[in-house]
């Protein structure tokens, strides 16, 4: 579904992941198509582009912002008030914007082997590959930018920054979601809350 002004799609495309561990969507060679509903399961996440322009109705390579999606058990998220979990949380999936929140490297889902993300969380956590912050993926809590494009920072939604495990020090905001069938697309709650370490991009 595209944007008719901007030719942005406001779906999802599947990326490579970095990592050199085995991913079940490149193994099922999904890479560059649009991410479904059906594909997920509690525990799968992916590597994937949201608005990305299009030319001739085809995603552009480069063009999106980097996301990660990611399905927990329903009943294993925790959600903060004051948030309506229905506009964020699909089945358990939910979508992150994947800029950490220290100097906006991409975070990834299982890039390490659990053992090595040192966290006493028990299940894994959203790791980026800079500086080893990590971010908890069954909690998700609401946070306040410390500064932004007209002062004070945007409140906004994201998952849980769990502390003391590097140098990041809020959550990575979330991306409203909604379901079109077996279609996800991301909703644009507010561009302030994307808008942070002096990171823009063209398509939000
Ligand atoms: S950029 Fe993610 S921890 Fe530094």
């Amino acid at each position: 579904m595209a944007e008719s002004q901007r030719n942005v799609l406001d779906s999802f495309i599947y990326e490579e992941p970095r990592t050199s561990l085995p991913v079940w969507y490149v193994e099922e060679g999904l890479i560059g198509q649009e991410a479904l509903l059906s594909h997920f399961n509690p525990g799968r996440g992916a590597a994937v582009a949201w608005r990305m322009e299009t030319q001739k109705g085809d995603p552009r390579p480069g063009t999106g912002v980097p996301a990660l999606l990611l399905m927990m058990e329903e009943s294993a998220l925790e959600f903060p008030k004051g948030y309506v979990r229905e506009d964020f949380v699909i089945q358990g999936l939910y979508a992150v914007f994947n800029c950490c929140t220290h100097l906006c490297c991409q975070s990834g889902w299982q890039f390490l082997p659990r053992e090595r993300q040192r966290t006493d969380l028990g299940y894994d956590t959203v790791y980026c590959p800079c500086h080893a912050s990590q971010y908890d993926s069954r909690r998700l809590e609401q946070y306040r930018h410390p500064r932004g494009p007209r002062g004070e920072g945007a409140e906004y939604l994201g998952i849980y920054k769990v502390p003391k495990v590097g140098p990041a020090n809020r959550g990575m905001p979330l991306i409203p979601l909604e379901r079109d069938g077996d279609r996800i697309v991301g909703r644009l709650k507010d561009p302030d809350w994307y808008r942070y370490q002096k990171f823009r991009r063209r398509n939000l």
